[in-house]
């Protein structure tokens, strides 16, 4: 009877979102970001990250449950390193992620699970009116670390690895 209710609700809230009071599930989003290069191979950004020109970027959607791949949309970051990936259907019942692919700049392709990837929701039920979802940066790791680092890291207040 819960159950019920609740269905009653949703289709209460998307008869509203037809008049732009509430949120129903949309066919339409767009996912954007930017990639970019872990110039510190610290798995985050820092003040001396860049972004990376060109990266290839692909965003998969999962079943919860048996997590067949559902959906698979792939793209390209512009000049910037930003992307805007357009996709298709509600994605309600999925676990969607976009991944950092590939790296034209050889000197950053290194791949690590830790920044390559960021989780998206792609459903109109979530109470977000726009379709635009802006995923976490996603990155490449660089292959040496810059000189810069330690000063970068020092002015976060990291203390110094030990060699
Ligand atoms: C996985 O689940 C989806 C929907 O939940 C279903 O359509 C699909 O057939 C399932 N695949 C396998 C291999 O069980
Ligand atoms: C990164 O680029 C170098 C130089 O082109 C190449 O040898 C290496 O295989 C690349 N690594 C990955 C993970 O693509």
């Amino acid at each position: 009877m819960a159950k019920a209710f609740v269905a009653l609700i949703t289709s209460a809230l998307c008869l509203l979102a037809f008049a732009g009071f509430a949120n129903c599930q949309k066919d339409e989003f767009f996912v954007e970001g930017y990639v970019y290069c872990d110039t510190c191979r610290v798995l985050f950004e820092t003040r001396v990250s860049h972004k990376v020109p060109d990266a290839e970027v692909e965003l998969n959607c999962r079943g919860q449950d048996n997590h067949t791949v559902t959906y698979t949309v792939s793209g390209k970051a512009d000049k910037e390193g930003k992307y805007s990936l357009k996709v298709t259907g509600d994605h309600q019942d999925e676990i969607c992620d976009v991944t950092a692919v590939n790296s034209p700049d050889t000197d950053c392709n290194e791949s690590v699970s830790d920044i390559n990837k960021a989780r998206i929701s792609l459903t109109g039920n979530s109470g977000m009116e726009s379709t635009k979802r802006f995923a976490n940066p996603i990155g490449f790791r660089k292959k040496d670390s810059l000189a810069d680092c330690k000063k970068v890291l020092d002015e976060l207040g990291f203390v110094p690895l030990q060699n």
